[in-house]
């Protein structure tokens, strides 16, 4: 067999052996996605993780992401097929950083979002994502403080859908960060009748809501949902470029259009068909999460679960 079919026969043959289940998030590459059992944003991935009956579970995404299966999978291997696959958002903020920031705001409750490492979970009151984080902040109770972390340009978007003041994190992500509100007007006037799906963690969604109040942003899953319903036939794609291979799968009719060809997260890039492969063989390397964080951090994830 050529190189590629006969790595996608042993990974066919090793999933069966392994009794495992290959879970692949919305950047992941192309041939990545392909061969997962489950592509999905990060709160369909948590869910995923949570009611899986497998026994391995390779998690072909970021470090975070394989620690929260971790976190809800306490007697399952999870694999992370190259443990550099990190997140800089979730690089932003230390559980040390939390503990300072709850002692300067007794009280305050602290709602971090998905990306972040176990033992800054570990110090939260609730874990968000993108899909959930409006409907978690108002389930909130009224009248307590608010602290949210990391991401600087979520957080904004949260207060604007919920008229809720909160204290925010400095915190953002080097790949939605970078994309300029130019590199959507330029797609714009590239595609004028191209509907915008913006992720909330891009640095352009505060100016672009500006001059369009009523745009609504989506996660990377509530943007597949989004250009299944709408009457539009082309969409430019406001975040990471892996999503416009989700998107050409699950909705083949249409057209969609990346913002910008350099916002790709080369930490999710660095999983590949060769080092599931390698992980499959030898159950190499694991993610793991030490007892004490894992209690602590389950909570919150737990919390986010039941409401969103
Ligand atoms: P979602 O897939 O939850 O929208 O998150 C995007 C992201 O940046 C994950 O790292
Ligand atoms: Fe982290 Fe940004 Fe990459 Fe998502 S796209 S994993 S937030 S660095």
């Amino acid at each position: 067999l050529p190189d590629e079919a006969q790595i996608r026969a042993d990974i066919e043959r090793l999933r069966q052996e392994k009794n495992a289940v290959i879970i692949a998030h919305n950047y992941q590459r192309p041939e990545v996605q392909g061969i997962a059992d489950y592509v999905g944003d990060s709160l369909g991935l948590s869910r995923q993780a949570a009611k899986t009956d497998a026994d391995v579970i390779v998690f072909a995404g970021v470090h975070f992401m394989a620690e929260t299966a971790a976190i809800l999978n306490p007697d399952k291997t999870v694999l992370l097929p190259d443990l550099r696959a990190g997140c800089s958002l979730a690089d932003t903020v230390t559980a040390q950083g939390i503990r300072d920031w709850k002692a300067q705001n007794p009280g305050g409750l602290v709602v971090t979002y998905v990306n972040t490492t176990a033992d800054v979970k570990a110090e939260s009151d609730y874990c968000c994502t993108s899909g959930n984080a409006v409907q978690i902040v108002q389930n909130l109770p009224q009248n307590v403080p608010v602290l949210f972390a990391p991401d600087r340009f979520l957080a904004a978007h949260v207060i604007r859908e919920t008229g809720r003041a909160m204290d925010v994190w400095d915190g953002a992500c080097h790949v939605h960060e970078a994309i300029r509100p130019e590199d959507v007007t330029d797609q714009q006037a590239a595609y004028p009748d191209a509907e915008l799906l913006i992720h909330p963690e891009c640095g352009c969604s505060t100016k672009i809501l500006g001059a369009l109040p009523e745009l609504q942003l989506y996660s990377t899953e509530g943007m597949v949902h989004r250009a299944r319903e709408s009457a539009a036939q082309e969409f430019i794609v406001v975040t990471e470029t892996g999503m416009v291979t989700r998107l050409e799968h699950d909705v083949p009719e249409k057209t969609f259009i990346p913002v910008s060809r350099t916002a790709c997260c080369e930490y999710m890039k660095m999983i590949t068909l060769e080092n599931i492969r390698d992980a499959l063989e030898n159950l190499q390397p694991r993610v793991t999460v030490p007892a004490d964080i894992r209690e602590k951090a389950l909570v919150p994830i737990e919390r986010m679960l039941a409401i969103g």
